[in-house]
């Protein structure tokens, strides 16, 4: 049996120790043999692959990013796409794919097993833990302990100079990153895209803050969107699967939150620092345990699925459930953690 792996949409720490996880359980127990496809879904439509052996995965546990390469590729836009995926897949004899990626990712990988007839296999990961069927996805807890120690060591430079610090952290549709990151560290407010936000309350609990004799931290999801007015943008342009590129909001209410308090105010946008570097030991322990679970999938015939973490299980779901919708933030939780606020 041959598989091929891929890695697609916006990398995330642990995506090497879910090959790793897949290439040597696969080789050592079952006897097969594995191709990686490079930077998503161009790999397949290209045919552009390498040989994945156990040497090849040697050494890649702690390592960030991806050895595969990655991009947000849709094969779905491209003239003739499927037809080439399949076409290349048949040319080097692969038998299943394993697809490792996000809501995008697994979306092409829900329709192409569904609709198309071909083999695959879906392993979720976003830094933004915004999937649905999985508890978590790796990579998020890398990013919030990242977030969290920025969020630390703001605080300090923050109240040396009593200035209000707005700490912008990833999170496009989903606030997690902000919620854990904001709680863990002590944040004064914690702004998400699933509830607007209104700019004279994050003021007011900005002065609270100084009436305490405290510098405010005030940490915003690079999604999050003032009550009146509309998203907050620096750039305009579309990725292939029509996403905006975001940030800009940190930038825009530190300076409204001036304007308003008087105070003086500065924006750090973590951007990708979130997503580069050594992942977790959570993220690894998870993202090893979701590759060998994915391989078992293949090993039985059991495509069209997505591994995912229930408490501490890995279950199997339905690739057409997994991406049906956004896993958010509910708003008791948000509420819950409001007594912070000011
Ligand atoms: O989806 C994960 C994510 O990190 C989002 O939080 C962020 O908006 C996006 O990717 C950034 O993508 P890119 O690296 O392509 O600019």
């Amino acid at each position: 049996m041959r598989v091929g792996v891929l890695t697609g949409g916006g990398d995330c720490p642990g995506l090497n120790a879910v090959i790793r996880g897949v290439v040597r359980k696969g080789v050592q127990e079952y006897g097969y043999d594995f191709v990686g496809f490079k930077d998503g879904w161009r790999g397949p439509l290209e045919g552009d692959a390498i040989r994945l052996d156990i040497p090849a995965v040697r050494g890649i546990l702690p390592r960030g990013g991806t050895i595969l390469g990655s991009s947000r590729t849709n094969p779905l836009k491209v003239q003739d796409g499927i037809r080439r995926i399949k076409d290349n897949l048949a040319k080097q004899e692969i038998q299943a794919l394993i697809a490792i990626g996000g809501e995008d990712t697994l979306g092409v990988a829900a329709r192409l097993s569904g609709e198309y007839g071909v083999p695959c296999v879906g392993v979720p990961k976003t830094i933004d833990n915004d999937l649905s069927a999985t508890d978590y996805t790796f990579g998020f807890d890398t990013a919030v302990n990242i977030a969290t120690e920025a969020i630390d060591r703001l605080h300090t430079t923050a109240e040396s100079h009593m200035r209000v610090l707005v700490v912008e952290v990833m999170g496009r549709h989903a606030g997690w990153i902000a919620l854990h990151s904001g709680l863990a560290g002590g944040a004064n407010v914690i702004l998400i895209p699933e509830q607007r936000f209104d700019v004279d309350q994050v003021c007011d609990w900005v002065t609270s803050r100084f009436r305490a004799s405290y510098a405010p931290i005030v940490v915003v999801a690079e999604g999050a969107m003032p009550k009146d007015g509309d998203m907050v943008l620096k750039d305009q342009s579309l990725d292939s699967f029509g996403h905006v590129r975001l940030s800009g909001v940190g930038e825009w209410l530190a300076k409204e939150i001036e304007k308003r308090t008087g105070k003086e105010a500065r924006t750090t946008v973590l951007g990708h620092v979130q997503r580069g570097g050594t992942p977790s030991a959570f993220d690894r322990w998870l993202a090893t345990r979701f590759g060998l679970h994915a391989i078992d999938c293949v090993r039985e015939g059991d495509f069209g699925k997505m591994v995912a973490l229930r408490g501490t299980d890995i279950v199997r779901v339905p690739l057409a459930d997994a991406t049906a919708r956004l896993k958010t933030v509910d708003p008791k939780l948000y509420e819950e953690v409001g007594v912070f606020f000011g």
